[in-house]
């Protein structure tokens, strides 16, 4: 039987609810655990995610793959990815805001399910979504990057970062000490499971 996250992405599969589905080569859902303990959320989907039909797979992806792996100490495997928008929109372009209003709930619905401890917000447009809808104070992402802020929210108590997108750092080097010291930050909120014998055998 199908769980109830693999049953959302099949509804996202066969969306028709904005213009976007018309134009996209390919649903971007997201990927990862079930049951991660923290949550990444790009803008959009890119060229080669929309070519894939996976998230943060191009460029910026192998990045943010990277700092998942040498700052937090994780596998892509063990988090959730996911954006704002399930469909990419031509060139590139930004949101629109019927666009995110047309997709967001779908989003919700994963952090439903998912519940993580943590949700990173990559960008602006991920970062002023998601602090818009939880009540937190957002004024621009250069502001706003690396404060942690934990909330009670619906699907439980929840600690909230924002910070630059990985493809900024693609372009703006300076950019990448930046990201790099809020992963740091974010690797300090994660519960580490205690190792036990069994798991070096
Ligand atoms: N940029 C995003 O915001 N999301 C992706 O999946 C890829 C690039």
């Amino acid at each position: 039987m199908k769980s109830e996250l693999e049953s959302l992405i099949d509804e996202i599969k066969s969306c028709r609810k904005c213009t976007l589905h018309l134009t996209k080569k390919n649903y971007v859902p997201g990927e990862g655990n079930e049951n991660a303990q923290i949550m990444f959320i790009g803008e959009a989907p890119g060229r080669e995610e929309d070519e894939q039909g996976r998230p943060f797979v191009g460029n910026a992806g192998k990045l943010l793959t990277a700092l998942i792996e040498r700052k937090l100490g994780l596998a892509r495997k063990d988090v959730y990815i996911a954006n704002i928008l399930k469909c990419r929109p031509p060139n590139n372009r930004d949101p629109m805001e019927h666009e995110v209003d047309a997709c967001f709930p779908y989003l919700l619905r994963q952090i439903e399910i998912i519940k993580p401890d943590v949700i990173v917000c990559l960008g602006r447009h991920s970062a002023k979504t998601i602090f818009e809808h939880f009540e937190i104070p957002f004024r621009n992402i250069s502001r706003d990057r690396g404060k942690v802020h934990v909330k009670n929210t619906d699907f439980g108590k929840i600690s909230f970062v924002a910070t630059y997108h990985p493809a900024a750092a693609l372009y703006k080097p300076a950019y990448r000490e930046i990201i790099e010291s809020d992963f740091e930050k974010i690797s300090g909120l994660i519960k580490r499971k205690n190792l036990t014998l069994s798991d070096f055998i």
